[in-house]
C-alpha cells in the first residue's frame, strides 16, 4: 500500500520491488535499495491524482493496453532531468575551437548526437558554439551542420522544442553577453531562443536502451550525464551502439564521473586539458 500509517513515505518491499524491475526493464535506470523516498517523492501526486492506492495498481493500469500515457508520464516522473548551459564548460570550449575547424575541412555535412538533452541547454549550447564559430570561420560558414537532440522524456522534450527559458534556468550558466546575442527577450520575462540557434536543432524521443541503430551517422556525440542511471551491461551496450552510430573518426564526449565499461576497446582516449574526448577506434 501506499502511505503506510507508520510511516508515510515508504513503500511495501514487494511493491518496490517490482516498480524497481518495470523502470530497469522500461528505461534502465536502476534504483537503489534505499531509494523508496524517491519514488514516494516523484510519484505521490501522479497517484493520488488517478486515485490509485498502490504502485501495483499503477503497474497494472501501465501493463493495459490503454496505458501508453500513464507509462510515459512515470518515466517522465522518474527521470532526473537536472542540466545546465554549458555544464563544466570545456567540452564546449573544445568542440567551439578545435573540433569544430578540424571537422570543417572534412567533406560532407557535421552531424552532431546529443543523447540525451533534457530540456534543450545542452544541444542550444552546442548550437551556440556552432554559430559562434561560424562568425569567425569561414571553412563553417558554409557548412552545413546538423544537431539530434533526444531523450526519453516527451516532457522535457516539449520544454525543449519550445525553447523558451525562465531567468532562473538562464543563470545556470548562460552569460548576459551570450543571452543578449542568442536570445529574445519576452514581456513575460522569460527569454526565447533565436531561430538561427533553434533551426539547426531537431528533437525526437530515443530510448538509449532500444536498438538507435538507424539514427544515422555522427562526426560528435554528446553522450553526458546519463549513463550513470544504469548497469554496466547496459552502458556496454549503448556504448557499443554509439559506437557503431559515429562517423570513422568521430568523437564522444561523456560526463566528468562516466567511465563505462568497454571504453578503451571502442575508443581512444584524447586528453585536452582539463578535459578528455574519446576518439572512435
Ligand atoms: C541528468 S540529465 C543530463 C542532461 C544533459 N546531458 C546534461 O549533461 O546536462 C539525464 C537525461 O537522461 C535522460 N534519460 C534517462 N534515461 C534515458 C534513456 N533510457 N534513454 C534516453 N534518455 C534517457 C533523462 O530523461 C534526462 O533528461
Amino acid at each position: 500500500m501506499v502511505f503506510p500509517s507508520q510511516d508515510k513515505s515508504r513503500f511495501a518491499e514487494t511493491e518496490y520491488a517490482r516498480f524497481r524491475q518495470f523502470l530497469e526493464a522500461s528505461c534502465g535506470i536502476l534504483l537503489g535499495d534505499n531509494k523508496n523516498y524517491l519514488i514516494d517523492s516523484r510519484l505521490r501526486k501522479l497517484l493520488l491524482d488517478r486515485n490509485l492506492s498502490s504502485l501495483l495498481e499503477l503497474l497494472k493500469v501501465i501493463e493495459q493496453p490503454g496505458g501508453r500515457t500513464l507509462r510515459q508520464e512515470v518515466i517522465d516522473a522518474m527521470t532526473t532531468n537536472e542540466t545546465l548551459w554549458f555544464r563544466d564548460r570545456h567540452p564546449f570550449t573544445y568542440l567551439q575551437d578545435t573540433l569544430l575547424p578540424e571537422l570543417a575541412r572534412r567533406p560532407g555535412e557535421i552531424s552532431i548526437w546529443c543523447a540525451a538533452c533534457s530540456s534543450g541547454q545542452e544541444p542550444y549550447s552546442i548550437s551556440i558554439c556552432v554559430e559562434a564559430q561560424r562568425r569567425r570561420n569561414m571553412s563553417l560558414t558554409n557548412k552545413q551542420v546538423r544537431i539530434l537532440a533526444t531523450d526519453i522524456s516527451s516532457r522535457v522534450l516539449a520544454q525543449a522544442r519550445e525553447g523558451i527559458y525562465e531567468p532562473l534556468a538562464l543563470k545556470r550558466g548562460m552569460t548576459d553577453d551570450k543571452l543578449r546575442q542568442y536570445f529574445t527577450a519576452q514581456s513575460d520575462g522569460r527569454w526565447q531562443i533565436k531561430p538561427e540557434i533553434k533551426r539547426r536543432v531537431d528533437f525526437r524521443p530515443i530510448n538509449l536502451k532500444e536498438n538507435f541503430l538507424s539514427i544515422g551517422k555522427f562526426d560528435v556525440v554528446f553522450c553526458r550525464n546519463v549513463l550513470i542511471y544504469f548497469s554496466s551491461d547496459l552502458q556496454r551496450q549503448i556504448l557499443s551502439n554509439i559506437h557503431r552510430v559515429m562517423k570513422p573518426g568521430g568523437y564522444l564526449f561523456l560526463g566528468g564521473s562516466e567511465t563505462p565499461k568497454g571504453l578503451n576497446e571502442l575508443f581512444e582516449i584524447q586528453y585536452y586539458s582539463p578535459g578528455v574526448v574519446y576518439l572512435k577506434k
